[in-house]
């Protein structure tokens, strides 16, 4: 398969065209960015971490039914993926509060939600994803009612899945980003997971292993994303 035409390039990601129209190169890069790209760094090796921790993820997400753009990890930072149309929304799953919940809600970091709690953010940088509800979602015509009914219900099953699947490699999934997309019509699963877009605490110890030691300058950001990698593939080969 070779690398075509650039089609769009984002902060963590580029995605090229193939010889197939229906599939995408999508190839990661180690720059990273938070606060909507006012915080910008590199982190070494995560483009072929985070690109290895998706295909698994994706993998395990594809065996347990959930669709997704996932068609085969090409090369150590490049997965061949379905060519999707993005559904504008980022979908947050949060099973313990942390991060912009924690200002929102007055909540102390760490505290357990009784339930899930799901979110919607406008996937727009010059406005700075801003959170929305399914009014402004109607309104704004960012999805129909009928699929955001599936990215409710596909967000839920797919936290259903991830909490143990993390958990068997001694990692309390926190919260984590959604976004999907549609191809002939179907909605599946896009973008990807990885501790870029999840938070990911040690079960023991607590100790953060994801992208808040970037945000926040915590140290040993490689070995936190590298460290995920290593127990995930030990997890996956027992
Ligand atoms: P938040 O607590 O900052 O709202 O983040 C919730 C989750 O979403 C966390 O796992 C990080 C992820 N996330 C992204 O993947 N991209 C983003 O732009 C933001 C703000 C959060
Ligand atoms: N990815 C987002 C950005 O670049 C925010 C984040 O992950 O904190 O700004």
């Amino acid at each position: 398969m070779e690398r075509g035409a650039k089609l769009y390039e984002g902060k963590a990601k580029v995605i090229y065209a193939t010889a197939d129209p229906q599939v995408v190169w999508m190839e990661f890069k180690d720059e990273a960015t938070a606060f909507n790209g006012q915080k910008r760094g590199t982190i070494a090796g995560k483009g072929a971490v985070n690109a290895r921790i998706t295909g698994l993820v994706f993998e395990k997400l594809a065996a347990a039914g959930i669709p997704n753009h996932l068609v085969q990890q090409l090369s150590e930072r490049v997965l061949l993926t379905r060519r999707v149309q993005i559904i504008p929304l980022e979908v947050v799953v949060r099973n313990i509060a942390a991060g912009s919940l924690t200002k929102r809600l007055g909540l102390a970091e760490g505290t357990k939600l009784p339930a899930p709690v799901l979110e919607f953010y406008y996937k727009n940088d010059d406005l700075g994803d801003p959170f929305v509800n399914d009014s402004h979602i109607a309104v704004l015509q960012l999805a129909t009612p009928e699929q955001l009914q599936a990215l409710c219900a596909y967000s839920r099953r797919i936290n259903e899945i991830l909490v143990p699947y993390f958990a068997a490699a001694g990692l309390e999934l926190v919260d984590c980003k959604l976004e999907f997309g549609t191809a002939d019509g179907e909605i599946m699963l896009a973008d990807e997971i990885s501790p870029d877009t999840c938070r990911f605490w040690d079960l023991t110890t607590g100790e953060k292993l994801d992208k808040d030691r970037f945000r926040r300058d915590l140290g040993n950001v490689a070995e936190a994303y590298q460290e995920v990698l290593m127990r995930l593939e030990r997890g996956t080969a027992l």
